[in-house]
């Protein structure tokens, strides 16, 4: 059974300087939620409820946000104010959260390996939460979970995106075993539209097998003198089984401003107004 879920968010989110200054990128909001927390939400749903974050410096502002706050909660109880904090109040309650350090900023590889002290040597789940995936049924995380019930191997999520905007990815190659789903044959980051073997692009979810970890450990960093999950994942791929998932459901680029702004427009038109907390 999957429980546990990593969030890497050691990232200094030099895109959004210099509002990235002093806050974690994570805790950016879309309306009135921040980021961070539609991820937790993501995974909750999963059945994901032992979090994990592998932060760095200046990101306490999330441990904050997922702890009660007694001064808030004794100013607004009782309050027509009170509903503000239910969403975070439901979340506290459902999920356990731990955290670790990235000591050097090494790369997504590296502060998944950070990760394994709070993983130990279990299956879990990885979510990178600029990321935001949004969908009507089953959240991309829970159609995730039951692949990896049925399949029992790491699982990247893969998105369709155009050709001028594939060098920003990594990008896979594979054999399609069902509709949507593909046996990993070659992973490539960042790749020049020329070079890229396809235009599905790794997205920031996935699902990793615990032999993961040494195959990190054995990883050299790559572009950018960082270690990249991509190399593991293709080396995990040629030892065994890596799969990549076309997940259902509509993924935003919330690390690039276009893709943040995108996101608001669509949580406020669609999920913030639904609620009916325009009104309020
Ligand atoms: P990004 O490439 O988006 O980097 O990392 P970033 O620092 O967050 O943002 P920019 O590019 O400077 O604007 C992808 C994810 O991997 C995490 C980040 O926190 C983010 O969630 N990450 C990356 C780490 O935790 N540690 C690293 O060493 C690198």
């Amino acid at each position: 059974m999957l429980k546990k879920c990593l969030f890497p968010v050691a990232g200094y989110g030099t895109r959004f300087l210099p509002a990235t200054k002093a806050m974690p990128k994570e805790m950016l909001p879309l309306v009135n939620k921040p980021l961070v927390q539609y991820g937790v939400e993501e995974a909750i749903q999963a059945g994901l409820t032992e979090i994990g974050f592998v932060t760095g410096r200046g990101k306490r502002a999330i441990e904050d946000h997922f702890d009660t706050s007694f001064e808030l909660e004794h100013q607004i109880a009782g309050t027509g104010k009170e509903h503000y904090l239910d969403s975070v109040r439901s979340v506290i309650s459902e999920a356990s959260f731990s955290y670790t350090r990235q000591g050097e900023m090494r790369g997504l590889g590296d502060a998944i390996l950070q990760g394994q002290r709070l993983i130990g040597d279990e299956a879990f789940a990885v979510v990178l939460a600029d990321d935001l995936c949004l969908n009507d049924g089953d959240g991309v995380l829970a159609q995730m979970v039951q692949l990896y019930n049925q399949f029992r191997c790491s699982i990247v999520a893969v998105d369709e995106v155009p050709k001028d905007q594939i060098h920003k990815f990594g990008v896979i190659a594979g054999n399609e075993i069902k509709p949507g789903l593909f046996q990993v044959t070659d992973m490539v980051e960042k790749p020049a539209a020329e070079d890229a073997p396809s235009n599905m692009a790794i997205i920031g979810r996935y699902i990793l097998t615990p032999d993961i970890f040494d195959i990190i450990r054995e990883t050299p960093p790559g572009k950018n003198g960082e270690v990249q999950i991509t190399d593991a994942l293709l080396a995990q791929a040629r030892k065994g089984c890596v799969l990549a998932y076309r997940f259902k459901g509509r993924r935003f680029d919330c690390g690039s401003v276009d893709g943040f702004i995108e996101a608001t427009n669509f949580v406020y038109e669609n999920i913030y107004l639904s609620e009916g907390e325009g009104q309020k």
